[in-house]
């Protein structure tokens, strides 16, 4: 029997923030820049990441655990920030789960707020995609962008190692070099018209220096986390029935299904400010 969560439990809460590890911690900065007078509660599910590469099932499966955990803590708005969640199990989440767990409440993602930039800033209309294989292979941009915007063309490109490349230190290394140059050439060598390029994984802004090294001249490069932090903005703005829910007291407060004593040294590198985390069981 599914199980509904009552909307009156709790009146104010956190806006839950869901990462399949560290790399949505990069958005949430964002967001807390943008966005600071409200609380924050943050998952990042470091024990099972990556969901790059797991099977689309999984990937379902793992994100809807973590929104039925932060449906629990309260939160009556969570943001999936994880291009491979957003792009897997979204659209299933607010279609099938959402009407009979919590109707009141809201998941949101990442691909939406970041199609909507692209209109503005491209002038061939040939947009390049780099996403884990998973959120390639979802199709989600195309078919965001070919529906906002009928006529213009979507080059994705997978990154697979652009993601331990970052969990691992190396994104400043000679690696780093290889790899993002590879991908880059590969991208452009599919298109040479492409004149914009989203980062499909919140993992990749961690790259930019050496994005930058390699692309092109001309090529605009979309990082997410000031698009979706104002998008949340403007979200909010547009739908007090939610916005009334969010506490606001600043805070921000982290979980990991992992060690916390492994993620928190280097969660606050992502986030800038120390990050003393608490473990959990999805
Ligand atoms: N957070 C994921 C994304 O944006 C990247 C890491 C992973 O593969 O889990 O797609």
């Amino acid at each position: 029997m599914a199980i509904t969560i009552e909307d009156n439990d709790i009146l104010r809460a956190p806006i839950g923030v869901f990462d399949s590890g560290f790399g949505g911690l990069t958005i949430l900065r964002d967001i807390r820049q943008r966005l600071p007078q409200y609380d924050y509660l943050f998952v990042g599910d470091n024990a099972r990441a990556p969901y790059g590469t797991r099977s689309r099932e999984l990937v379902y499966e793992f994100t809807l655990q973590a929104v039925k955990h932060l449906f629990a803590q309260g939160c009556h708005l969570i943001i999936l920030a994880c291009n491979t969640a957003s792009a897997e199990a979204l659209r299933t989440i607010q279609q099938n789960d959402l009407p009979t767990l919590a109707p009141n409440r809201r998941v949101l993602g990442v691909v939406r707020p970041t199609v909507e930039k692209v209109g503005e800033l491209t002038r061939t209309g040939h947009i390049g995609v780099f996403g884990t294989p998973g959120t390639i292979a979802s199709r989600s941009y195309n078919i965001e962008i070919e529906g906002m915007y009928p006529g213009f063309k979507v080059h994705g490109h997978a990154c697979p190692m652009w993601v331990p490349l970052v969990e691992n230190r190396e994104s400043e290394g000679d690696g780093a070099d290889y790899f993002v140059k590879k991908d880059i050439d590969q991208l452009m060598n599919d298109c040479p018209d492409i004149d914009t390029v989203i980062l499909g994984c919140t993992h990749y802004p961690l790259l930019i220096n050496k994005i930058n090294r390699y692309r092109p001249q001309g090529v605009n490069i979309i990082q997410q986390g000031p698009i979706v932090a104002d998008s949340l903005a403007d979200y909010l703005q547009r739908h007090p029935e939610i916005e009334q829910h969010c506490s606001r007291g600043g805070s921000c407060r982290y979980y990991t299904t992992e060690d916390p004593d492994h993620f928190s040294p280097l969660a606050s590198v992502f986030v800038n400010e120390p990050v003393n985390a608490t473990r959990i069981i999805l």
